[in-house]
């Protein structure tokens, strides 16, 4: 039997999460909005594309949780997108409401489901996902590192003139402006990547990669990016399914790894069918230590504004 995904959020960010799943033919989806009408256009859309797609995976769009019943994994998208000029953190409690209330409801008919959190600010939505659904830490993670991972890939390959499959990199922290790119750990094919580029030139892209998203904000206006976000969604949504045991960088709930405990950040996870199977705990010297407990100490400043008011 296929499996069952559930994408919270018709808009562009789950839409397109439910196109690379059908193209791939990964699982059925169900599409599922509070607006009537768009999650069943666009879910009929996507299945009439699946006969050129030679993918034989059934797509629904629905505004009702009952047609999510059973699920084996839940990405959850909704939620308002930045404009120009704002952050992630500005927000932080229009999203609370809204994926504590999508949540709950979509755990109520998939008490199984692994949980994908997209919502932003990314981090500290994980943590209402998590509070909501009382599920353990293995099945609540983020969708963070591999999109900034993905960009910062994107800019180095193009700086070295490589391919970007040659490109591993690895992104820590947050999903904000204090994200932590770890040049140490990113190579051009096993080739230390600062025996490649100069300092400079990797500062730069190391900006450019922490900005990323508001680059995209700031071409759009209207919204954030979605072709890049829900690729890395997939990725993920990939590795889990087909139980790949695949190493990527996610939001996960640190349990004393790093030295932190009930915090999610970005850290290096295996994910497989179990959802998280392993965070990976790597050495880091005490400038990109400071680093990430900078950017750890941002997402706590949130969680404790959500926690006054009641998350
Ligand atoms: C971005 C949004 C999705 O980084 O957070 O583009």
């Amino acid at each position: 039997m296929r499996k069952k995904v559930t994408v919270i959020g018709a808009g562009n960010v789950g839409a397109s999460c439910a196109v690379r799943i059908a193209d791939k033919q990964l699982a059925d989806v169900t599409l599922i909005d509070i607006v009537e009408g768009v999650p069943q256009g666009k879910a009929l859309d996507i299945l009439e594309a699946c006969p050129m797609e030679a993918s034989d995976v059934q797509v629904v769009g629905t505004n009702d949780y009952e047609d999510t019943a059973n699920s084996d994994l839940v990405v959850m998208t909704a939620g308002f997108p930045r404009k120009p000029g704002m952050s992630r953190d500005d927000l932080l409690l229009k999203n609370a409401s809204i994926v504590k209330s999508c949540i709950g409801s979509a755990v109520k008919y998939s008490p199984n489901a692994i949980l994908i959190i997209v919502s932003n600010p990314l981090d500290a939505m994980c943590h209402v996902a998590y509070e909501t659904s009382g599920f353990s830490r293995n099945r609540v993670i983020g969708m963070a590192g591999v999109l900034d991972t993905a960009r910062f890939r994107t800019f180095l390959a193009q700086a070295a003139g490589v391919s970007v499959e040659n490109v591993v990199a690895m992104v820590l922290g947050g999903h904000g402006d204090t994200m932590v790119p770890l040049v140490r750990y990113t190579s051009v094919a096993g080739i230390p990547v600062d025996q490649i580029l100069p300092r400079e030139q990797l500062d730069a892209i190391i900006q450019r990669t922490r900005d990323g998203g508001a680059e995209i904000v700031g071409h759009l206006k209207t919204g954030s990016a979605y072709y890049a976000p829900s690729s890395s969604v997939v990725e993920m949504v990939g590795a889990i399914l087909k139980d790949k045991r695949k190493v990527l960088p996610c939001a996960a709930r640190l349990e004393g790894e790093y030295g932190r405990n009930g915090i999610f950040v970005g850290v290096p996870c295996k994910l497989g069918a179990h959802g998280l199977e392993h965070v990976y705990e790597v050495e880091l010297d005490s400038g990109e230590m400071a680093a990430l407990d900078a950017s750890a100490d941002a997402v706590e400043e949130l969680v404790s504004v959500l926690v006054q008011n009641g998350y």
